[in-house]
């Protein structure tokens, strides 16, 4: 594991979109896997910076987000598909067709999950992932659980995820209680697992998925196992 620490989110989020784009730069038709939530925010806005200087193109690149709330429409603003494209996908010049988010609004969830895990397959895997880490230690929406969950599948969230996530809606009770969430499979096949996460209040839990006992009840532990995981962390 390599792990850098920066005393800013500026530079955490100017370290992440390098990586990032070097993936892009190295390998024009990378495969991305994104993430939602406030961390990413600063890295997608310098990816936008970098696009426009002309210093990266995505024109060739493909993207899977990890997750996405169950019964939220693109059109809502707090979906999933409509932070990426809000965040990063109207300011850069990839093909929105070749971006995708698991469909909350799916009638067959279950045919849903299988259909994003044979998108992703098809796409012969992941090259970079990108994580953030919820405070339960949850990567994607793969929450606390007796065991790692492989494919990509339906959760009920966590109460802390929904009281951590109310900030984005106008009540808690406005959070949805279920979402889609990619599995460890895909995100452990990731050629590069590249995690992300700033402030205080994500210490013990980076420390306790690093460096404690691999177990489902922690899922970012599992990341221990994977062969190229970058972190990178600031406290603000
Ligand atoms: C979002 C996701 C989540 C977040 C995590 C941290 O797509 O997969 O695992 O990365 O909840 O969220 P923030 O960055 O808002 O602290």
């Amino acid at each position: 594991m390599k792990f850098i620490k920066v005393d800013t989110y500026e530079k955490l989020s100017r370290s992440a979109a390098n990586i990032i784009a070097a993936q892009v730069i190295a390998k024009p038709h990378a495969v991305l896997g994104l993430a939602t939530g406030s961390t990413p925010i600063g890295a997608y806005t310098r990816l936008a910076e970098m696009c426009d200087a002309g210093d990266v193109d995505f024109s060739l690149t493909s993207t899977v987000n990890l997750d996405e709330y169950v019964g939220l429409s693109p059109a809502n603003d707090q979906s999933y598909r409509y932070f990426m494209d809000k965040n990063l996908f109207s300011k850069i010049n990839i093909n929105k067709d070749a971006t995708s988010v698991p469909n909350g609004c799916a009638e067959d969830l279950d045919a849903e999950c299988e259909r994003y895990d044979a998108l992703i397959a098809d796409k012969g895997g992941i090259d970079l992932q990108l994580l953030g880490i919820g405070i339960d230690g949850h990567i994607g929406f793969n929450e606390p659980d007796e065991v790692f969950e492989k494919g990509t599948h339906v959760v009920t969230l966590d109460p802390s995820t929904i009281e951590a996530n109310a900030r984005f809606f106008a009540s808690r009770d406005e959070v949805p209680r279920k979402a889609i969430t990619m599995g460890m499979q895909a995100i452990m096949q990731a050629k590069k697992v590249l995690l992300i996460a700033n402030g205080k209040n994500k210490e013990a839990i980076l420390h306790a998925a690093l460096f404690g006992p691999i177990t489902p009840k922690v899922p970012a532990s599992i990341l221990q196992l994977h062969p190229d995981l970058t972190v990178i962390y600031s406290e603000v």
